[in-house]
């Protein structure tokens, strides 16, 4: 086709509301670009066709059932939703984790029963721990494993100099958590307890936190609250037992972290890869790291040509993960 055409069946496309095969001609108008020797406008199109993706993805027009409206209004401010389709077996996780989750996942779905016997399911979870150790993906794989939306509260929204604000915006969100079922997430969680105003006001914080306590508390609706922090130091103690459990995450040890990186290379040949020579450069790296490193050592071996991993530049990959993080 030539790019005319492209441009006709794009406009034909985006009239009849076809988002699919809008998408589709444009990936066709990215080949014919390539083709023609145009990488860099082939690859901008491409970029473009992923960010789209993106987006659409993010208000849940994917081809599953859920179908999620947009925050409007003030609330657009204040959340964000996805509908993720990540599950518990995208993740390396230790068995003592694993099966903490697998508990809440099984109270979710067997809320009913729970509530006949007026027993609530955990809804309510604090979670604690480095960052990069799978926190935020553990709640999309909440939300995707529930076919909940995950609705993550902008926090940067939230909080403003004016403490009356905030806290009004805060009762806004408890709101949409009682009428939409979902997960929401307050990530990096310690911003609201720990966030100075311009004011400096320390009774401020504790007011804003407060008011988060009691909103917490009072909720009974039918959504699954997560916090997480990296900063556990911060919360004061008796934040914690106001969550139904307190989930705490830590970095790999060598049997995950081998896990991990397994599992990222697993389209690569990686018979060759001594993993005991690989496993004690990994200490002290994160999940995030070993995801990274994994992905840097198969991009190499992509762009020299190979689908082959070795050692030595696994090895090299980890170490620059390792030199980059301190
Ligand atoms: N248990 C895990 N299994 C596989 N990948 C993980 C795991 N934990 C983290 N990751 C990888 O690290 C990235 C960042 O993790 P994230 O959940 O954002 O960490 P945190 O919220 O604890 O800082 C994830 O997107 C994923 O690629
Ligand atoms: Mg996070």
């Amino acid at each position: 086709m030539s790019a005319a055409r492209h441009m006709i069946a794009l406009l034909k496309s985006h009239l009849e509301g076809d988002d699919k095969e809008f998408l589709s001609v444009a990936m066709q108008a990215a080949a014919h670009e390539a083709r023609l020797g145009h990488v860099a406008v082939a690859q901008q199109l491409r970029d473009l066709i992923d960010e789209s993706k993106r987006r659409s993805s993010s208000v849940g027009k994917r081809s599953g059932q859920l179908v999620v409206l947009e925050p409007r209004g003030e609330l657009a401010s204040l959340l964000s939703v996805q509908t993720p389709d990540i599950r518990f077996s995208d993740m390396a996780l230790p068995e003592t984790l694993a099966e903490r989750l697998k508990r809440v996942l099984l109270e979710q779905r067997q809320q009913k029963r729970l509530r006949e016997h007026s027993l609530s399911p955990r809804r309510k979870l604090l979670f604690l721990g480095p960052p990069g150790s799978g926190k935020t993906m553990t709640a999309s794989a909440l939300a995707g494993e529930l076919h909940l939306p995950l609705f993550t509260i902008m926090l940067e929204g939230l909080i403003t100099k004016f403490m009356g604000e905030t806290a009004a915006k805060l009762r806004l969100v408890f709101e949409a958590i009682r009428q939409t079922q979902g997960v929401y997430l307050f990530d990096e969680f310690d911003a609201l307890g720990t966030h100075r105003g311009q004011s400096n006001d320390v009774g401020e914080i504790r007011r804003v936190l407060n008011s988060f306590l009691q909103l917490l508390e009072k909720d009974n609706s039918q959504s699954l609250i997560v916090a997480a922090t990296n900063h556990p130091e911060l919360l004061d103690k008796a934040l914690f037992r106001r969550f139904d459990d307190v989930i705490e995450y830590k970095l790999p040890d060598s049997k995950l972290a081998e896990e991990i990186l397994q599992r990222k290379l697993a389209m690569f040949q990686t018979a060759d890869i001594v993993w005991s020579r690989i496993l004690p450069e990994t200490e002290g790296l994160s999940q995030a790291e070993l995801v990274r490193a994994s992905e840097e050592a198969a991009k190499r071996a992509v762009l020299g040509g190979s689908t082959r991993i070795t050692s030595e530049a696994l090895i090299a990959a980890v170490h620059e993960r390792k030199a980059a993080s301190h």
